[in-house]
C-alpha cells in the first residue's frame, strides 16, 4: 500500500566538506565498496576480514550456505577476538588509553590497554583455576563498569561462551537465563550505584539461585567489591570475592585460538513471546561487523574519544562498548551513571571534561534531556564533538534538530544507525562522509549489507511501499542461531508467512523514500491498522512530539470494534507538570486536532492519557506491551521489574 504520509520534516542536511575530506569513507569509496559487494560478494567479505582481523589460521572457506540458514562464515579460519582487541594493541601502543571510568560519584579510572590486558589476562587465569573450559557458559551480572569489560574479555579469552544479563533485570529473569545458557560459573558485584544510590545486586543473585532449587547449575559465584556496604550475604564454598579470586594469578595467558564459528556469546532479547530468546553469536563474523561499522559509520580515527553511553548488558554494549572500540583500539568512556545526576549536565560535563569526539546514545536520552535542561548543553564547550550517533528506536525530527543544532552545533553529522541485537552491528545508517542527512531516516544500507523491504510474499517493493524489512543476503555479524532452540532462529527469522523463508526477516516496516532513503516505522507489531489503513504508531509518536507543548509521547493500538484497531496515546508534556481535569480535555482536543492536520483525520488518536512520564525499562525503552494493556484497560500481568519508575502507570491507567 502507498504511503499516506510520512514524518513532517524532510529537510536534509549536506555533511560539511571539512568533515567529508577527512572521512574514512567518502562517495568514490562507498561506490567503489558497493560495486565490489556486488560483483563479487564472497570476495568482498573475504577480503575485508582478511585486512581487518588477524588471523590465526587463515581462512579458506568464506561464506558456507549448505546448511542454510545456518549460515558459516570463515568457518575454517582461526582467531582470538581478545588478541584482536588487546595484544595487537598492546604491541604498537601500549600505554594508550583504552577505558575512561566515570563513575556515579565522579570519580574517573583511566586503564591503558596494557593494564587492560594484564587485567582480563589475569581473571582469564583464576576462570582457568576453576576449570572454565572452552565452550562452557559463563553468566555475568555486573553494572556497566570496568569489570564487566574484563569477564567478558577474560571469558573470550579462553574459548568460553559469555551470557551478560542487564543488571536492571530481576532475579526471576536472571534464574531463566542461568538455566536455559546452563552455567556453572555466575560473575557479578556486591551492588551498584546509579543516581547516587546503591542498589544491591547480589541479593538478586541469592535470591536467582534459590528461585531455581535443585536444578541450579551454578557452583561458583565471583563477586566484585563494588559498594562495599558491608551487607553482602555470603555463600561458602560457592561465593568468593572478586579480588580473593585473581590474587596471585599470573597476568600473562596465552588467548585460545578459536574456530571462527565458535560461539562468542549469547545474549537474551525478547521476542513476540514471553520467552526471552538466546542470540548466540559466532566469533570472526561478528568481530569483522564491529569494526567495519567502528571505521565506517563511527569514522573512527586514532585521536578520537569515543563514548557510547549504553549499559554493557545490552547489544549496544556489546558491540559498540566491549568489542569494536576496542578492536579498533579506541579511547572510550565508560559511565556508570545517569543522565540527571547529580544534575541533567552529566553528560555535557563529561562530554567537555573529556574532550569527546564521537557520543552516541538513544533518542530516549535525547528527548529526556530536551525536557529537563534544553539549554544546559550551551553552558559546557562540546567543541570537541565531531560526530553524534542515535540508537534504538526512530529519532523523532524535533529530537534531531535539538541533538544536532544544541549538543552538535549544527556541525556534526549524526549517524542514525538501524541494527539489532539479531544482526550484531550496525546495518542501515548514513556513512557520514558520504550521503546528506535526513532527519528520522536510517539512510541507507552499509556497504555489502543487502536490505530491501518486501511484501508477504517476497517481492522487493519500490520507493513509498511500506513493508517487511529484509536482508536478502547472509551477512558476517548476523546471529547464528538461538541458543537450543534452532526451530524458534528458523520460525522467527526466515519464517515461511513472510518472504517464504528465503530472508532474513527483521521484524520492522518500512519503506523507501523518493531518493531510496529508508524510513524505519517500528516493529512489525507496532503498526496499526485503522479502519484498513496502515499507520505507524512512531509516525503519531513523531507528530505529536513536534507539538510545542509535548516532551514526549507513546501510541499504541486498541481494539476498536469498527475501525478495527484506534489509536491511543500517552503523552508528557513539557515543563513537568501533567495538565489535569479541563486543562486536559483541552489540550487532548488540540493535540487530537494538530495529529488530524498534521498526518490526517484517520491518526487522531481515539484517546490521549497525560502523564508524568513514560514507563521504560533501564535501557531506556518504551513498555510498549505494557502500554497496550493499559490502553485496553487490562489488568497488568507483564513483569514491570525491569520499570525503572513503576509508580508513573497509575496516572496513566486512570484518566484523571
Ligand atoms: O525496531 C528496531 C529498533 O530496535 C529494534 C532492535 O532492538 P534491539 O535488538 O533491542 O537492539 C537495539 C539496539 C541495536 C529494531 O528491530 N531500532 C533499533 N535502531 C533503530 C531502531 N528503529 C529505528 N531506528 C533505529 N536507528
Amino acid at each position: 500500500m502507498t504511503l499516506k504520509s510520512i514524518t513532517a520534516n524532510q529537510l536534509s542536511f549536506v555533511p560539511n566538506q571539512d568533515f567529508v575530506n577527512q572521512a574514512n569513507i567518502n562517495l568514490q569509496k562507498f561506490n567503489e565498496l558497493n560495486k565490489k559487494a556486488q560483483d563479487n560478494y564472497e570476495l568482498y567479505w573475504a577480503e575485508l576480514a582478511r585486512e581487518k582481523i588477524d588471523w590465526h589460521k587463515p581462512f579458506n572457506s568464506v561464506l558456507n550456505q549448505k546448511k542454510a540458514p545456518f549460515f558459516t562464515w570463515f568457518e575454517d579460519g582461526q582467531l582470538s577476538i581478545s588478541y584482536n582487541c588487546l595484544d595487537r594493541h598492546v604491541k604498537n601502543n601500549p600505554n594508550k588509553i583504552a577505558l575512561i571510568f566515570e563513575s556515579d560519584n565522579g570519580q574517573t579510572i583511566k586503564v591503558t590497554y596494557k593494564e587492560l590486558l594484564s587485567k582480563v589476562s589475569q581473571f582469564a587465569n583464576a576462570l582457568k583455576a576453576i576449570n572454565v573450559k572452552k565452550g562452557d557458559r559463563v553468566i555475568l551480572y555486573l553494572p556497566h563498569s570496568i569489570e564487566a569489560i574484563v569477564a567478558m574479555h577474560a571469558s573470550a579469552r579462553i574459548g568460553a561462551i559469555h551470557s551478560t544479563v542487564f543488571g536492571g533485570f530481576s532475579s526471576k529473569a536472571l534464574a531463566d537465563r542461568i538455566l536455559d545458557a546452563n552455567a556453572n560459573v555466575l560473575i557479578t558485584a556486591d551492588g551498584q550505584h546509579r543516581g547516587g544510590k546503591a542498589m544491591s545486586l547480589k541479593t538478586e543473585v541469592d535470591a536467582a539461585i534459590e528461585l531455581l532449587g535443585d536444578k541450579n547449575p551454578i557452583k561458583h559465584v565471583i563477586v566484585d567489591k563494588r559498594i562495599n556496604d558491608g551487607k553482602c550475604n555470603f555463600v561458602a564454598l560457592r561465593d568468593i570475592w572478586w579480588d580473593d579470586f585473581i590474587a596471585n594469578k599470573p597476568t600473562e595467558c596465552t588467548p585460545e585460538f578459536m574456530n571462527s564459528e565458535d560461539p562468542l556469546f549469547i545474549l537474551y532479547t525478547s521476542g513476540s513471546t514471553g520467552t526471552p530468546k538466546g542470540v548466540q553469536h559466532s566469533i570472526g563474523g561478528y568481530l569483522l561487523g564491529g569494526i567495519l561499522s567502528m571505521e565506517w559509520v563511527f569514522d573512527y580515527k586514532d585521536n578520537d574519544i569515543y563514548w557510547c553511553t549504553a549499559d554493557v548488558g545490552w547489544i549496544t554494549g556489546h558491540t559498540y562498548v566491549c568489542y569494536g572500540p576496542l578492536a579498533v583500539g579506541a579511547t572510550q568512556i565508560i559511565f556508570e551513571g545517569v543522565p540527571s545526576y547529580p544534575t541533567y549536565s552529566r553528560f555535557w560535563e563529561i562530554i567537555e571534561k573529556n574532550k569527546v569526539t564521537t557520543f552516541y546514545t538513544a533518542p530516549t536520552a535525547i528527548r529526556a534531556l530536551i525536557k529537563a535542561g534544553a539549554d544546559l548543553p550551551k553552558n559546557h564547550n562540546l567543541s570537541s564533538l565531531r560526530l553524534l550517533g542515535s540508537v534504538g528506536e526512530p529519532i523523532n525530527p524535533e529530537a534531531w534538530k535539538w541533538f544536532y543544532e544544541v549538543v552538535g552545533g549544527s556541525r556534526c553529522p549524526i549517524v542514525d544507525t538501524w541494527w539489532q541485537t539479531e544482526t550484531g552491528s550496525n546495518m542501515l545508517s548514513p556513512l557520514p562522509g558520504v550521503q546528506p542527512l535526513k532527519p528520522g531516516s536510517c539512510v541507507a544500507a552499509l556497504p555489502g549489507i543487502m536490505a530491501a523491504i518486501i511484501d508477504e510474499s517476497g517481492n522487493i517493493l519500490d520507493k513509498n511501499n511500506t513493508g517487511y524489512l529484509v536482508i536478502t543476503k547472509p551477512f558476517p555479524s548476523q546471529l547464528r542461531t538461538i541458543w537450543n532452540n534452532p526451530d524458534r532462529f528458523i520460525s522467527s527469522y526466515f519464517p515461511e508467512e513472510i518472504g517464504h523463508g528465503k530472508y532474513y526477516v527483521a521484524g520492522d516496516s518500512a519503506y523507501l523514500d523518493n531518493d531510496g532513503y529508508f524510513w524505519i516505522l517500528g516493529r512489525i507489531d507496532d503498526v496499526l491498522n485503522v479502519s484498513g489503513h496502515r499507520l505507524s504508531t512512531m509516525e503519531i509518536e513523531s507528530c505529536l512530539a513536534s507539538h510545542p507543548k509535548v516532551a514526549e509521547a507513546a501510541v499504541v493500538g486498541r481494539p476498536h470494534e469498527i475501525k478495527g484497531e484506534s489509536v491511543f496515546a500517552f503523552v508528557v508534556t513539557k515543563g513537568g507538570v501533567r495538565p489535569t481535569g479541563e486543562q486536559a480535555n483541552s489540550l487532548e482536543k488540540e493535540l487530537r486536532d494538530w495529529v488530524g492536520k498534521q498526518i490526517g483525520p484517520i491518526a487522531k488518536p481515539d484517546e490521549i492519557r497525560f502523564g508524568d512520564n513514560l514507563p521504560k525499562t533501564r535501557s531506556g525503552k518504551i513498555m510498549r506491551r505494557l502500554l497496550r494493556s493499559i490502553a485496553k484497560g487490562e489488568e497488568i500481568i507483564q513483569d514491570v521489574s525491569t520499570l525503572e519508575n513503576p509508580s508513573i502507570l497509575e496516572h496513566l491507567k486512570n484518566k484523571i
